[in-house]
């Protein structure tokens, strides 16, 4: 039988599964649970204590899980649960969505329904300006590709929505160029952790080329908007023309950009330090604020530290 891994934290508490559970021990995949029984909330606990991050369930009950995530998603808008449970459904829900972005992109059905979850996150940042310190809370610190990318969309819809520049499309397209605007890096010898400055001369002009890499991997196809496109081309650029691959001026790219750049350059600083957001935030303004814009700054503050 073949298994897919899903996020452990998107299984909700005394909810039917509608799939089956395997847990991975010592390489073999244990049954752990079927489809119609559920998790209570000590045992979902016990997983947390654990540090398992990761369930598997058999690859043609995907659907199902699917399914289930959808029918998660309506407690978004459930305005009696807390907002602090509601941001972490949603943060782990772009972390499910990142983990498998390269499977999404396979056909324009297994996109359209990535982009809808995608779009219930962002109605529910629209709707809860505070919920950014949860999802971050949830998010912990960037380890990987996937949880880079997820963290980098949510810090753009928190700031994208409190500044008021981006309307629900362009927050959703913003959302789905931070999945994938790191995904050359690994090809090409790196990870979210590489900073330029510290790379050997020969292997920058590799490294520069991680945004049009990401940008062909994905051209081809119709449902990726031009918008994504150009957010992740131009996400390297800052300061006057400090950036790469074009070496743009910070103020002459579109708004959606600033603040996907201003917080894909905040992740990676906070990633580098080894810190939580907030308690990082004004050691990258001082390393880095003369880069972005100080009203996006400002914004962003305000959402880390809210
Ligand atoms: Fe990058
Ligand atoms: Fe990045």
């Amino acid at each position: 039988m073949e298994f897919v891994s899903v996020r452990t934290a998107t299984i909700r508490p005394d909810t039917e599964l509608m799939f089956d559970v395997y847990v991975l021990f010592q390489d073999s995949y244990l049954k752990y649970r079927s489809a119609t029984q559920s998790f209570n909330t000590p045992s979902l606990d016990r997983f947390k204590a654990k540090k398992v991050k990761k369930i598997y369930i058999p690859q043609e009950q995907e659907t199902q899980y699917l399914s289930y995530l959808d029918k998660a998603l309506e407690q978004l808008q459930k305005k009696d649960l807390s907002v602090s449970n509601r941001a972490e459904l949603a943060q782990d829900t772009l972390k499910q969505e990142a983990d498998s972005i390269s499977k999404t992109l396979e056909s324009e059905e297994a996109y359209r329904s990535s982009e809808s979850r995608i779009q219930q996150v962002v109605d529910f940042m629209i709707s809860e300006p505070k919920a950014l310190a949860g999802m971050l809370t949830s998010a912990g610190l960037s380890v990987d590709d996937s949880a880079h990318g997820s963290t980098v969309s949510s810090l753009v819809l928190a700031v994208g929505t409190a500044s008021k520049y981006m309307n629900r499309d362009e927050l959703t397209d913003a959302a789905v160029a931070g999945l994938l605007h790191d995904s050359a890096l690994k090809k090409l010898g790196f990870d979210v952790k590489s900073d330029i400055t510290n790379i050997s001369k020969e292997k920058r002009i590799d490294f520069k080329k991680h945004p049009a890499i990401a940008v062909e991997q994905v051209a081809g196809k119709q449902f990726i908007t031009p918008r994504v496109l150009r957010i992740i081309t131009d996400h390297e650029e800052y300061g006057e023309g400090l950036g790469f691959p074009e070496k743009k001026w910070f103020e002459k790219l579109q708004v959606d950009s600033q603040i996907f750049n201003l917080c894909d350059a905040f992740d990676h600083f906070s990633i580098q330090a080894g810190k939580a957001s907030k308690d990082c935030f004004d050691d990258f303004v001082a390393a880095r604020g003369e880069h972005f814009d100080m009203d996006l700054i400002q914004i962003l503050e305000q959402q880390v530290k809210a």
